[in-house]
């Protein structure tokens, strides 16, 4: 992926209703497809908060064969490789799922939903679920990673080991907002996964260490809003980031973004941002002092 790519963060771009927010992305990421239709959680599933916002959809999606049938055509006609994000409730749901998507042209990446706040986990881990979705496809296969834990790199590593090509760091983290008047949660699940400003940091520091523990592609996401923000997911070592949360508010963030990146890098003294990949790690360097 030369140079930083603009993807859409799992789950908050439909390309079917917004075909041209869709085509002005360099891929298209879908909601995770489960094995079964499945219908979510009960709302509220949304609340804002200062710096953020907590969702609890539950992955509410059509079922992988429906998601074949009637979804993944029109997708494709879109003109833009599609990543497919998969979740399940075990290895075997996260096998049968790659197996069946293996068969399908119009898929470029399967994207491994391993971090889910809003349903309840497999019993595997991340690695065993990643190793059961390897041996069921060739296609390029990302791990997609929960920032809710001490050691992610530990988590990066094992991923890589059961032969995953890439990362997607990361998921929302689990948030709770109270009803100001009866003090009760305001999501009908009550806890949600928490994304936007507030999750740039966290997110950053686990692009930061999985930079550093493993040679994979990683797709930073959590927060982006700003070309400045992709600059430092780049600086961090991210060949891409994903746009979430920011989708909501501004449809058009994909081309800012990408125009203010531009800028951002040129600004620095560089030709492209390929050129600040990892730049933060880099020792006796700055980003100014280099470009100087
Ligand atoms: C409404 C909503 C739905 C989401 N659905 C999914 C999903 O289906 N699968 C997934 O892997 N991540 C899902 N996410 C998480 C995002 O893909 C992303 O990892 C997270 O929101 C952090 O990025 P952001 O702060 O830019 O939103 C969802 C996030 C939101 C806000």
């Amino acid at each position: 992926m030369e140079p930083t790519s603009i993807l859409n963060a799992s789950g908050c771009l439909d390309a079917l209703v917004a075909p041209g927010v869709a085509r002005s992305l360099d891929a298209f990421v879908t909601k995770t497809v489960t094995p079964l239709p499945r219908e979510g959680n009960p709302p509220p599933r949304f609340i804002e908060t200062e710096a953020g916002m907590l969702n609890s959809i539950g992955l509410q999606n059509p079922g992988i064969e429906g998601f074949v049938r009637d979804h993944l055509p029109p997708l494709a006609e879109l003109g833009v490789p599609i990543w497919v994000s998969v979740g399940g409730f075990s290895a075997s749901d996260y096998a049968s799922v790659c197996a069946l998507l293996d068969d399908c042209e119009a898929v470029a990446t399967v994207e491994l939903n391993l971090s889910c706040p809003n349903v309840e986990e497999a019993p595997e881990t991340a690695a065993e679920l990643a190793h059961a979705a390897r041996g069921a496809t060739s296609k390029p296969l990302y791990a997609k990673l929960s920032p809710a834990t001490w050691d992610i790199a530990e988590t990066a590593r094992a991923v890589a080991d059961a032969g995953v090509d890439g990362l997607s760091l990361v998921n929302t983290i689990r948030g709770l907002a109270l009803d100001p008047q009866t003090l009760r949660p305001g999501l009908g699940r009550d806890v949600g996964g928490y994304s936007g400003p507030a999750l740039r940091p966290i997110a950053l520091a686990c692009v930061w260490a999985c930079a550093a523990a493993v040679d994979l592609t990683i797709v930073g996401m959590g927060g982006v809003a700003s070309g400045r923000d992709a600059l430092d997911f780049t600086a961090a070592g991210a060949s891409a980031v994903a746009l979430g949360t920011i989708l909501f508010s501004d449809p058009a963030a994909p081309a800012r973004v990408r125009a203010e990146l531009g800028v951002e890098s040129i600004d620095r003294g560089f030709g492209s941002p390929a050129a600040i990949r990892g730049i933060a790690r880099k020792e006796a360097t700055s980003a100014v002092a280099s470009a100087e």
